[in-house]
């Protein structure tokens, strides 16, 4: 059966932001207008509300709205003091913006390898790539799954250096029934429209348990003003607006449930995918609840099948299509072809098919259907 107007829509997105807004565009319209009116727009009420907030969701003491999550991580990574000649490492297949993250504070980022099973951080690679110079561990809860974070501690104090979990595409996440960016020193979010929690522009934020470490985002990410036209320490302008701010209110009441609907929608791939050899469906790691920001399966025959999906209609991504050891940008960092090789293995496998809480029942079937069909016919 094809896809009509009638049925479901024209064209079925990886994340449809526009059926997102329209399920609560009342609420959010009204946010809107209540800051607009109330003349007061970069740090006031809405935004220390936001922070009270989605620190009470995660259940960490302190949270400091940043303006986006490429700047949680760089400002998470100057508080803890570290730049100019300090290593941090990272999972060779996150994306970009954790890397440039890293070298906007200053520092060289260095890649390790990932698990084929969870596409997260291999730690065995993590405590092998430690040098003296390694100041910092970035692990990335990739898609919603949280990384191996036991392990990941194990390594960190071993060698007393820094953890900042890279929570951006994991709002709701669990490791052993706790909030991921619980774990570390600091976490850091993305509200990028499209993230589970997502604004309507730029946004992020850094959550942690320290006082101290929350005081000096909070200087840092104002220019290091403790006060007006006063300055204690370098920082950088990186606010989250009250619009944002005031937004990102109403739709933190709606996320668990739309993580419920995520985790359903999940399930329900798993269910009509599972007759087909050619696909590997994701699932979480032992102990954990995976979020799905991103539904990532593996399969043969990865771009015909994004192409036949593409002709009936349905969207479909790859995330990421290069590991960062392969990007120009970092050419200078040395690495080459083959230094990785389960990232690049997985970068020639994975497909993100579509998911976001408006997502319909009938529209994942009708997906997998075509899924079904494109390997009937080879
Ligand atoms: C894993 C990861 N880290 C960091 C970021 C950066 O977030 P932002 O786009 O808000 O700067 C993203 C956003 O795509 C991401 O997916």
């Amino acid at each position: 059966m094809r896809i009509t107007k009638n049925t479901i829509g024209s064209r079925i997105l990886v994340s449809d932001l526009k059926r997102s807004y329209r399920a609560q565009s009342r609420e959010i319209d009204k946010a809107v207008l209540r800051v607009l009116n109330s003349g007061w727009y970069i740090l006031g009420y809405e935004l220390e509300a936001f922070e009270n907030e989605f620190a009470r969701y995660n259940g960490s003491r302190y949270a400091v709205g940043v303006a986006s999550g490429t700047e949680a991580i760089q400002l998470a990574l100057m508080s803890l003091s570290i730049g100019r000649g300090d290593e941090v490492i990272t999972a060779v297949n996150t994306a970009i913006p954790t890397a440039m993250a890293i070298i906007s504070a200053g520092a060289r980022p260095r890649f390790v390898d990932v698990d084929e099973g969870t596409a997260n951080i291999n730690t065995d690679a993590l405590a092998e790539a430690i040098t003296r110079r390694t100041k910092a561990i970035i692990p990335v809860h990739l898609y919603g799954n949280p990384c191996n974070i036991d392990e990941v501690l194990n390594v960190s104090r071993k060698h007393r250096i820094a953890v900042v979990e890279d929570c951006a595409q994991a709002h709701g996440a669990k490791y052993k029934n706790k909030m991921v960016g619980t774990f570390g020193d600091v976490g850091t979010y993305s509200f990028y429209p499209t993230k589970n929690l997502g604004c309507y522009g730029d946004g992020g934020a850094v959550v942690t348990d320290s006082k101290v470490l929350s005081k000096k985002i909070g200087l840092l990410r104002n220019y290091g003003q403790p006060t007006r036209y006063v300055c204690d320490i370098e920082g950088i302008n990186s606010r989250l607006d009250e619009i944002q701010a005031a937004i990102l209110r109403v739709k933190l009441q709606y996320l668990s449930r739309s993580i419920v609907r995520r985790i359903e929608i999940a399930a329900l791939y798993e269910k009509c995918l599972k007759g087909i050899s050619e696909i590997k469906c994701p699932s979480a790691a032992k102990n954990s609840r995976h979020s799905f920001h991103l539904y990532v399966i593996r399969c043969s025959r990865r771009n015909d099948l994004k192409e036949s999906l593409a002709k009936n209609g349905i969207e479909t991504q790859i995330h990421y299509p290069i590991s960062l050891h392969l990007q120009k940008a970092f050419k200078h960092l040395g690495y080459g072809k083959g230094d990785f090789p389960v990232a690049e293995k997985l970068s020639r496998e994975i497909l993100s098919l579509p998911i976001f809480p408006e997502l319909k029942d009938a529209e994942v079937i009708k997906i997998c259907g075509y899924i079904a069909e494109f390997y009937k016919g080879i």
